[in-house]
């Protein structure tokens, strides 16, 4: 298996953006994805992060399966930094659902923000009429990130989460002729 180093990080532990790229997974990608998953298979992480076990099973079904659905990688350079995804037109939905995962050791730096943008723009350009998020009350950056651009709160139901109430939100943002 590659292991993932992070030697190439800077004192401030930051990326600069422009070594930044976004790209579909391919089949080479599977070693780096496996090892992303099982670094980031944490609790802070999975909490919130629920459509599928961070296994070697999905890293090899998102790396080497086809589907219309959309799998995203973003590297630094080499180093693989988040996955992305645009899912539910396998299953004949009009309306992707969005999720992320940012590497934990990363989060805060816009990151999150960087990656999602590219997944929009590509839901538009790929002529979905808009993007649906599922996440919990307690998800402060993504209840964040919908609220700050736009999105609209489909439903808010109350669940039970790791042994204590919650609420499973869906959110849902329209594109128009001039959101991002
Ligand atoms: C959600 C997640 C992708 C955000 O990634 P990130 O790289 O930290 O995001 P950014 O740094 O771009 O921050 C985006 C915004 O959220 C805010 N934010 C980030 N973490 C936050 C937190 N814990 N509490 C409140 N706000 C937060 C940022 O301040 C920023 O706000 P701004 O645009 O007004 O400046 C990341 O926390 C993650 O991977 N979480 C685990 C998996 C997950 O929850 N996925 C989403 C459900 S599928």
């Amino acid at each position: 298996m590659l292991a993932q180093t992070w030697t190439s990080l800077n004192e401030e532990n930051t990326m600069p953006r422009e070594t930044l790229t976004i790209r579909l997974a391919e089949p080479s990608d599977y070693d780096k994805l496996w090892a992303f998953f099982q670094e980031n298979n944490r609790a802070d992480v999975t909490a919130h992060f629920q459509p599928f076990p961070l296994t070697e099973e999905s890293a090899r079904f998102i790396c080497h399966e086809e589907k219309k659905d959309r799998y995203y990688l973003a590297f630094d350079g080499e180093q693989l930094i988040g996955l992305s995804m645009l899912r539910g037109w396998d299953e004949g939905y009009d309306i992707p659902a969005y999720g992320l995962i940012i590497d934990y050791r990363l989060h805060t730096k816009g990151f999150g923000t960087v990656v999602v943008n590219h997944a929009f723009a590509e839901a538009r350009s790929l002529g979905s009429p808009g993007v649906r998020i599922t996440t919990h009350a307690t998800n402060d950056a993504v209840n964040h990130f919908c609220r700050k651009h736009g999105f609209e709160m489909l439903s808010k139901e109350p669940i039970e989460l790791d042994g204590k109430p919650n609420h499973k939100i869906v959110w849902q943002l329209n594109f128009t002729p001039d959101s991002a």
